[in-house]
């Protein structure tokens, strides 16, 4: 388990939600986005939520599928006591597990696998790895749904992104150390470049994969041909 990305997160907690929206430019396109792409005839699917924080994912899918039934996994358990908030008394079936998705199991299979912000934690290795383990315990006709940071494919578009991203804080209105501990938790940040995140889904076993919404470092993965968990 990563404890130092652990304990930054504990300690965000109480004050995630209220700072999402600014800081994270498109928002509302890169949530909505994702959330577009569960489809499914079923009205309750099974939906793992990987790194899903306080929900904030889910809550975005639970608006188009509110008898879907929802897993949401994550290291720090004060993320999700917020999340265990946001869905009371909302008639949501929210399951909630205090795992390090990496390493624990995913407690079944699922229609959908989708996860939002969290995976750039892990090495490259271990995005590999994590990419055959959400294929594994996806059904058959299932999607994995991946709404990440990514990298440029260069330094130069980094540096771009970047700028991009402390002009857009700088003018959102939060408090000068809201924005350094934002910044303090993007250096444990371990960005992957598009092309190597869709051939990593395809070596997981993905039939399709593509990346199908993009503003600067904020991109949304789609994966599926999931024929057989374990063909
Ligand atoms: C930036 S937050 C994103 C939360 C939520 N998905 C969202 O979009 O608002 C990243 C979350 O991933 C969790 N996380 C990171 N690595 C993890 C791991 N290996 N296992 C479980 N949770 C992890 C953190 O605890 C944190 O709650």
């Amino acid at each position: 388990m990563n404890e130092i990305v652990k304990n930054q997160f504990d300690a965000a907690a109480g004050q995630y939600d209220s700072q999402r929206r600014r800081l994270i430019p498109c928002f509302d396109d890169f949530y909505g986005m994702a959330a577009s792409l569960i489809r499914t005839e079923e009205k309750s699917p099974d939906i793992l939520d990987l790194g899903a924080g306080t929900g904030l994912l889910t809550a975005f899918i639970h608006r188009r599928y509110p008898e879907a039934r929802y897993t949401l996994m994550d290291f720090s358990g004060s993320m999700l006591e917020q999340a265990k908030e946001r869905f009371a008394g909302t008639g949501a079936n929210v399951r909630l597990i205090v795992a390090d998705y990496a390493t624990e199991d995913f407690g079944g299979e699922y229609d959908f696998i989708v996860s939002s912000l969290s995976i750039h934690h892990l090495t490259h290795p271990g995005k590999r790895e994590l990419f055959r383990k959400i294929r594994s315990h996806l059904r058959p006709g299932g999607a994995f749904i991946n709404a990440d940071q990514a990298a440029g494919s260069s330094g130069l578009y980094d540096a771009y992104y970047r700028e991009l991203w402390e002009t857009s804080i700088a003018a959102s209105g939060l408090k000068p150390e809201e924005i350094a501990a934002s910044k303090e938790r993007r250096k444990m940040d371990i960005n992957t470049t598009v092309p190597d995140q869709l051939a990593w889904l395809r070596e997981a076993g993905f039939a399709e994969a593509d990346c199908v919404y993009k503003y600067a470092d904020f991109a949304v993965f789609h994966a599926t041909g999931v024929s057989g968990p374990n063909d």
